[in-house]
């Protein structure tokens, strides 16, 4: 098991490029079993997360081929109908399964995938969704099994506007017959990227992005001629983005659509940070004191819950006090007593979080719970001089391709380690031991 050490009090300065988005490369992936044939993805990010839905496709009797960004799929034969829980159990993501397996096998069995750290995650809308659409489903040893004579267009009506359930949902409708539309539907950039992709296959869809999504269901779809581009990471580009806040210093991310950072580009603002955008880049620059910004997470186009905890590590030297409230998920504050460990005062209050401001963070050995609380740890790291260390770092692995390496090319003094307990024996402790 590696650690991640950091040594930071530097300004960090330079350029960080930003790779494909997890979660628009995840959903799009899993789409290709709607159109049998060879697909082609480019800036597909190399994460764990897209290893494990490769290593799912290929279960299912799709191999891949990945190279560098690009990726080869051929999804010509399906031989199983399955996402097992030895895989969904490492990413839940694979509960995006359900939807293409249904409209090109008429089945579907997935695991389900239970809760994580931060929630309990439910899939009732996915089901309520998939079911308009025509499916059954019977839950059975902790699967869901879907089956499905034919799916048909319906009237969709979500009640909350679930990214995944969504996706789902949008996935089935385009090979149903007949015409869809789904209501209150998650809005997010990861969706239109989706429905792009699809469209490209020779899906008939119109609304993505507008919070209503009409579909006219095909007979068959192929894959596109074209590669398709995933978009890119709005949540690692933010994050680097509160790196330089920090840190005080002077970065700029490249390679990203300044029109979905819209949130993000705003509360840094407020932060006291100059932030000025290109057309494929924001640079964000800061110095001098930091200032205490109010958020409430929201879908979007309000302010990311994925950027919670990252702002949460900016807050914590702002001077005055900041209120964050997290509307999305139950359990997203496990960062808290983690960033408290590096001198912050922060008290909870149900789903808000109270942060106020201190002099200065203080350098120790934290505990990564999950992936956006351990770059929350990474930035608060990078404010502090004391060497702070990180553990389990198979969170961040998820979500944040070469994370060291784009940290150290901006200055950071950052690497990583194995994990040798005898290293954290307190010096005075291993003094009297000796
Ligand atoms: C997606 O998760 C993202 N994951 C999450 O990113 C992100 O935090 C989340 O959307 C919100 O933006 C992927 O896209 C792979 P939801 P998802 O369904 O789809 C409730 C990261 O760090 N809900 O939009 O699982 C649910 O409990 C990850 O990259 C139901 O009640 O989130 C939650 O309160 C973390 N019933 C809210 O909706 C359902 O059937 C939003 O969840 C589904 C969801």
């Amino acid at each position: 098991m590696d650690k991640i050490v950091i040594r930071g009090g530097k300004p960090l300065s330079g350029h960080v490029p930003i790779t494909g988005a997890k979660n628009a490369a995840l959903p799009i992936l899993i789409a290709t079993l709607v159109a049998p044939g060879e697909h082609r993805l480019s800036n597909v990010p190399d994460l764990v997360d897209v290893s494990s839905m490769l290593s799912l496709l290929g279960r299912i009797g799709c191999p891949s081929l990945k190279h560098g960004s690009d990726v080869r799929l051929d999804t010509t034969r399906v031989s199983f109908c399955e996402a097992p829980y030895d895989l969904v159990r490492k990413m839940r993501a694979s509960v995006l399964a359900l939807g293409p397996l249904l409209a090109r096998c008429g089945e579907a069995h997935v695991s389900l995938p239970g809760g994580c750290a931060i929630g309990v995650r439910p899939i009732d809308q996915h089901l309520k969704g998939l079911e308009a659409l025509g499916a059954e489903f019977e839950l059975s040893g902790g699967y869901v099994h879907a089956r499905t004579s034919g799916l048909r267009g319906a009237h969709i009506v979500l009640d909350v506007p679930t990214v995944t359930g969504t996706e789902n949902i949008l996935t089935a409708a385009v090979l149903a017959r007949g015409e869809s539309l789904i209501e209150n539907a998650a809005r997010e950039p990861e969706i239109i990227d989706l429905a792009r992709f699809l469209r490209s296959l020779g899906a008939k869809i119109e609304g993505e992005g507008s919070g209503s999504i009409r579909v006219q269901g095909v007979h068959e779809l192929k894959p596109a001629a074209e590669p398709h581009r995933i978009l890119p990471d709005r949540i690692e580009a933010g994050t680097y983005m509160v790196a330089a806040a920090i840190t005080g210093g002077d970065v700029t991310v490249t390679g990203v659509d300044p029109r979905d950072m819209g949130p993000v580009v705003e509360k840094l603002r407020a932060a006291g940070c100059l932030v000025e955008l290109g057309t494929d880049r924001i640079r964000v620059q800061q110095s001098g004191d930091l200032l205490p910004v109010d958020v409430t997470t929201r879908p979007h186009p309000g302010f990311p819950t994925d950027m919670q905890a990252q702002l949460m590590a900016l807050c914590t030297l702002a001077k005055g006090r900041s209120v964050i409230t997290e509307t999305i998920f139950e359990n997203r504050f496990m960062h808290v007593p983690e960033l408290a460990r590096l001198g912050a005062d922060i008290q909870v209050e149900g789903n808000r979080a109270v942060v106020t401001g201190v002099e200065g963070l203080h350098g120790a050995t934290v505990m990564a719970t999950d992936l956006r609380a351990s770059a929350s740890l990474v930035l608060a790291g990078l404010a502090t001089e004391g060497p702070t260390e990180i553990l389990r770092l198979y969170h961040l692995d998820r979500g944040y391709e070469r994370l060291v390496e784009k940290l150290q090319a901006i200055g950071a003094d950052v690497e990583r380690v194995p994990d040798d307990l005898r290293d954290r024996i307190p010096t005075s402790l291993s003094a009297t031991v000796a």
